[in-house]
């Protein structure tokens, strides 16, 4: 593609403009910018690399004059931040120390406005190059949880299989032993299972598949940032949650994409929320291991 049919095709949809008459000059696009689309020119603020913008609508949330006319970005979509509900680090960091993962799930559905919420929190989400490309799958119905569950334990099992051939069982117990403990993890599973006791969704009456475009170089850094926001917004409306480490193991080796195909999804899965109302819930936050920094 000529890049100046590219140009041409950018410049009929994205159009930035500063409003002259209300702009005070302060530079605080200019400042802000992480694509330096705006400079100072002759006492002036104009748009020098409008192509360069990534849409991460910066400029505008901080220009006190609202001179800046983008057009991803209608008034529709500016909000004034609320400061005086914002918590303060205090509030924050009780918030990180008390998320858990609490799989003693009650049988209790979750409301679907609490699932939005969750979603809402994920949405908001750094992405890489603010690609924006996480999509979202949520999933309530039993014969769906139980086509995961199924998924999850075939997978495993064909794991274990390989695992245990002879040549391949002496091979990874004396060079790769991780993966050799991982065998017994992987039996330990299956077992459960067998018994009746689903260690894999452990009773979850709700499960989100947090997917991105299978192109997208950072899409599982992008799907576990938004799992975070995620996970903090359900502690903060009382709903339990642990991330589907087993399901994603199993996703993620499968080629024919069998998981993405079941919902329908365009992409890969790459972080998992396991939901549920809690049946329990915690009274006291455990210290971590020692905190180990390095400083220069
Ligand atoms: C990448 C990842 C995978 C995980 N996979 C599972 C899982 O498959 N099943 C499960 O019950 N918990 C899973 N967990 C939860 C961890 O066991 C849990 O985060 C850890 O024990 C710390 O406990 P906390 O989350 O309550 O602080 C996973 C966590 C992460 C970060």
């Amino acid at each position: 593609m000529n890049s100046g049919f590219l140009f041409s095709y950018i410049d009929d949809y994205m159009k930035i403009e500063i409003n002259k008459d209300k702009c005070r000059v302060c530079g605080a696009c200019e400042a802000i910018c992480p694509s330096r689309v705006f400079k100072r020119e002759d006492g002036k603020m104009t748009v020098h690399h409008r192509h360069a913008c990534i849409d991460c609508g910066h400029c505008v949330a901080v220009c006190h004059d609202d001179a800046i006319e983008h057009s991803s970005f209608p008034a529709s979509k500016v909000h004034e931040i609320n400061k005086e509900i914002l918590p303060t680090a205090d509030a924050v960091l009780e918030l990180c120390r008390s998320r858990r993962s609490n799989r003693a799930f009650s049988t209790r559905s979750v409301p679907r406005e609490m699932i939005d919420a969750i979603l809402e929190a994920a949405h908001t989400a750094p992405t890489a190059s603010n690609a924006q490309g996480v999509e979202y799958t949520v999933v309530t119905s039993q014969e769906h949880l139980e086509f995961i569950r199924r998924h999850t334990i075939k997978g495993y099992e064909k794991m274990y299989r390989m695992l245990s051939m002879p040549v391949v069982k002496q091979l990874i117990k004396i060079f790769a032993p991780k993966t050799y403990s991982m065998r017994k993890k992987i039996k330990r599973v299956i077992k459960e299972d067998r018994k009746g006791r689903d260690i894999v969704l452990r009773g979850a009456t709700a499960v989100i598949l947090i997917h991105t475009p299978r192109d997208s170089r950072f899409g599982r850094d992008d799907a576990n940032l938004a799992y975070q926001n995620a996970s903090l917004m359900a502690e903060s409306l009382g709903v339990s949650q642990f991330y589907g480490g087993f399901i994603c193991s199993v996703v993620r080796r499968d080629k024919k994409q069998i998981f993405e195909k079941h919902f329908g999804i365009d992409g890969a899965v790459q972080s998992v929320m396991a939901l549920g109302m809690p049946a329990i819930k915690f009274h006291s936050y455990i210290d971590r291991k020692e905190l180990k920094v390095k400083s220069f």
